[in-house]
């Protein structure tokens, strides 16, 4: 997409962290948005606060809809709230995310459940809710699904379920850039590293369905280590430029770029020490 003004924007997990972000920025760029939370309380201050930064005459521009996204019927009716609300929608920002520690051992089916349907099924419902809305109007569009470094990299002990769920939003929106090229519409992957925002206080969203919290992120990421992030509202800015530019991943934190480096040389490795293997090349198959 080239010119954003006046587009509408639907974004989720937009009451605080990175959501805000991206939210303040789709504004400042004269777009319209659609905020979407689980927290009815943060996202009435977040929809008073922001109303405030605009000029009187753009308070329609925003509006707020409660949603757990990972209730696919929540998200559905968010879809059709956005559409009443300003009529279309063009860049959908599947945003919301949660985090659960512990080792594999440890971690519930509810922290699975929990994590898969809020960062996973999350992303899945939101792309199913809305592209078929950016398809039938014909004016272009583009999504953005947030992952994270813990999408791009391996070897985060204790953090399966977040480590899972974030690799599996990079090969969705994969597959999803390839399908909008005859869609009409765009993909990026937002692949944040650190972010000071209120993620290391996930469980305060945690459903009492997923039953308890047993280990927390708090052993892992703390307020302080999280305080040393970027600020968000400078992620929202290179998602807004990153839309424009269409660049499939977004990162956040180009000094983990050697980090990518190593894991992709350690992958070629095993594609070398393969290709020598006994198994492989006794049986002559091919590429050995
Ligand atoms: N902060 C970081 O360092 C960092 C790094 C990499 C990736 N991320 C990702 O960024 C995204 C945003 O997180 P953040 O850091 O801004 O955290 P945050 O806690 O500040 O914001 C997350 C928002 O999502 C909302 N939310 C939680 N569960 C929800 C649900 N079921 N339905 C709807 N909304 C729900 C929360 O209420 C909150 O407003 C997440 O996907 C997270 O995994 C964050």
């Amino acid at each position: 997409m080239n010119n954003l003004k006046r587009r509408v924007a639907f974004v989720t997990g937009a009451a605080s962290g990175i959501g805000l972000g991206m939210t303040r920025a789709f504004l400042g760029a004269g777009m319209r948005v659609m905020l979407a939370d689980i927290e009815r309380q943060a996202l009435d201050r977040a929809t008073v606060a922001l109303r405030t930064e605009l000029p009187p005459d753009r308070a329609d521009d925003i509006a707020a809809v409660v949603v757990d996204v990972a209730e696919r019927q929540s998200v559905f009716a968010a879809a059709e709230a956005t559409l009443a609300a300003f009529g279309k929608v063009h860049v959908v920002c599947n945003n919301a995310g949660v985090t659960s520690g512990g080792l594999i051992e440890e971690t519930t089916e509810g922290d699975w459940h929990w994590v898969v349907g809020v960062n996973f099924l999350g992303v899945v419902h939101g792309c199913q809710a809305f592209i078929p809305h950016i398809k039938r109007q014909g004016e272009g569009g583009h999504v953005v699904n947030t992952a994270s470094m813990a999408g791009v990299l391996g070897a985060m002990p204790a953090w399966a379920p977040y480590n899972s769920t974030k690799f599996a939003v990079v090969g969705l929106t994969e597959v999803i850039r390839q399908e909008g090229r005859e869609g009409g519409y765009g993909a990026s992957v937002l692949c944040p590293g650190g972010v000071a925002t209120n993620i290391y206080r996930a469980p305060r969203n945690r459903s009492e369905r997923y039953g308890p919290q047993r280990s927390t992120v708090a052993r892992d990421v703390t307020a302080e280590d999280i305080g040393k992030g970027l600020d968000p509202d400078v992620v929202g800015r290179l998602v807004l430029e990153a839309i424009l530019a269409d660049r499939l991943f977004v990162f956040t934190d180009p000094r983990m770029r050697g980090r990518v480096e190593r894991r992709h040389a350690k992958m070629l490795a095993d594609f070398d020490w393969a290709a020598r293997s006994d198994a492989l090349t006794r049986a002559g198959a091919p590429g050995t």
